[in-house]
């Protein structure tokens, strides 16, 4: 097995390299951990009915109470000003807001994100905000969801409301979360909400989520001029199981479908279909002008990575021609995810994205690992997590000491929650979570991090 190194709090990685304006914060979406998916007239979203399919969740759990921010947000709160982590990165449930997905607003809900950001605010926390983390309005899923383009009408509506809402305390907007992965595991493969399956859906939500992507970024742009808008790309290094034709062709393919389906067309680039060529289908949910409605303008990009993949040429497997190998196949070091350790991989997608133009900034929006954590006298020992966090730090410091536009750096997570289909048993948390008795424990990691951050 790999090992990672073992660092300790004296080794070289220090706050202090990564210069005063460098971000840093923390990440936490909704549904994972606000719970009280009934309470105060919030409205179903497509995981609240997900949950309920048999099968789907590993042991049947359900998201419905998670970590229960929704009660315990200011002790969640006091817990990041305590660790002195100065930006706290959350998402709003699009259905807590409006209920029906358009149309009615449920107040309730909006005074909820106003007490979140009221709190941070005064505990010198800077809020930034994603709009959509994976939670559609389930009321909206019945007329299509992403598959149908209305969503292009309905999404701005929304993100309208907010911005006007919000935006004389919020700074920083992110537009999606990880386009590729709600599409992709929700419209592709079945296995997030809200479960289908194949092209036909796959394509349409792909198109249609490129488009809200950019327009998400021009409202909020035209209703707050000084807003730093972003949106989040999860990626991963891809590396060729052996460096046969074949593999290498997998790799090309593999990356085009992973790491640039959504962000070329935002930067007027197009969809990768030169290397991906099952990809051209998706003309036929475009209209003519669409390219220019894909592009945006974004003033940072975050991007989300925790490991690589290694392919190989498949030739059964549909459209892309490639399987990843599994980490434990492969006898890697690697996390309850069953993602390979693989801190070199941060770099490399660093360098990937800082070589396009029209990129200003790019900020670690999501950053990493589950671990089999428990709870022995009061504490919860993850030096593997510090080793690992201190491992991909170092990673982004080489990317900042070439001058790449690496701007800053965001945990996922805050508290264990619920990682959606594989339920409550991977815990990212730098805070433990009994999920019983909602009892929060900071983990070493969590302390680790707070005296990390306290270097001047
Ligand atoms: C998502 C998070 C998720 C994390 C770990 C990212 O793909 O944005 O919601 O919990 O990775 O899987």
């Amino acid at each position: 097995m790999r090992k990672i190194p073992r660092l300790n709090l004296h080794s070289d990685i220090n706050k202090k390299y990564f210069g005063k304006d460098f971000h840093w914060g923390i990440s936490t979406s909704a549904l994972q951990t606000e719970g009280a998916f009934d309470q105060d007239g919030k409205g179903l979203s497509t995981w609240d009915v997900f949950v309920e399919k048999r099968g789907k969740i590993l042991n049947n759990h359900s998201h419905k109470t998670a970590a229960d921010f929704y009660n315990l947000y200011k002790t969640d709160i006091e817990i990041i000003a305590s660790l002195n982590i100065p930006n706290f990165r959350f998402s709003i449930s699009w259905s807590r807001i409006f209920p029906n997905g358009i149309g009615k607003v449920n107040q309730k809900g909006v005074d909820f994100y106003n007490r979140i950001i009221d709190l941070c605010i005064e505990k010198n926390i800077e809020p930034w905000i994603t709009l959509y983390h994976w939670d559609l309005p389930n009321e909206l899923e019945k007329k299509g969801g992403w598959a149908n383009r209305e969503i292009v009408n309905w999404f701005e509506e929304y993100v309208a409301f907010c911005c006007q809402k919000f935006k004389d305390r919020i700074k920083y907007w992110m537009v999606l979360n990880e386009p590729m992965v709600f599409t992709g595991s929700g419209y592709y493969l079945g296995v997030h909400a809200p479960g289908k399956k194949g092209l036909k859906h796959f394509l349409p939500a792909v198109h249609h989520a490129v488009l809200c992507q950019a327009n998400g970024q021009k409202i909020i742009k035209s209703i707050q001029a000084t807003a730093s808008v972003g949106s989040t790309f999860s990626c991963s290094y891809i590396s060729a199981f052996s460096n046969s034709k074949k593999n290498l062709a997998a790799v090309k393919r593999s990356d085009a479908l992973v790491n640039r389906l959504f962000i070329e067309p935002a930067l007027g680039l197009g969809y990768p279909i030169a290397d991906l060529p099952f990809l051209k289908q998706i003309e036929n949910y475009m209209k003519p002008g669409d390219e220019e409605l894909m592009k945006a303008d974004f003033d940072f990009i975050g991007i989300q990575n925790y490991t690589r993949e290694v392919v190989k040429h498949k030739f059964y497997v549909p459209y892309i021609k490639a399987k990843p190998i599994p980490a434990n196949k492969r006898k890697v070091f690697h996390t309850s995810m069953n993602w390979e350790v693989y801190p070199e991989g941060i770099y490399e997608m660093i360098k990937q994205f800082d070589k396009y133009d029209g990129i200003k900034k790019i900020i670690i929006t999501e950053n990493g690992a589950a671990f089999p954590d428990s709870i022995e006298n009061e504490k919860v020992n993850d030096s593997q997590r510090v080793h690992f966090i201190s491992n991909y730090l170092e990673q982004v410091l080489k990317a900042k000491k070439e001058g790449l536009k690496i701007d800053g750096y965001f945990v996922w997570s805050l508290t264990d929650n619920f990682e959606w289909a594989e339920g409550y048993h991977p815990r990212f948390g730098l805070v433990h979570i009994d999920f019983e008795t909602q009892k929060r424990t900071i983990k070493e990691s969590g302390v680790w991090y707070k005296t990390f951050l306290s270097n001047q």
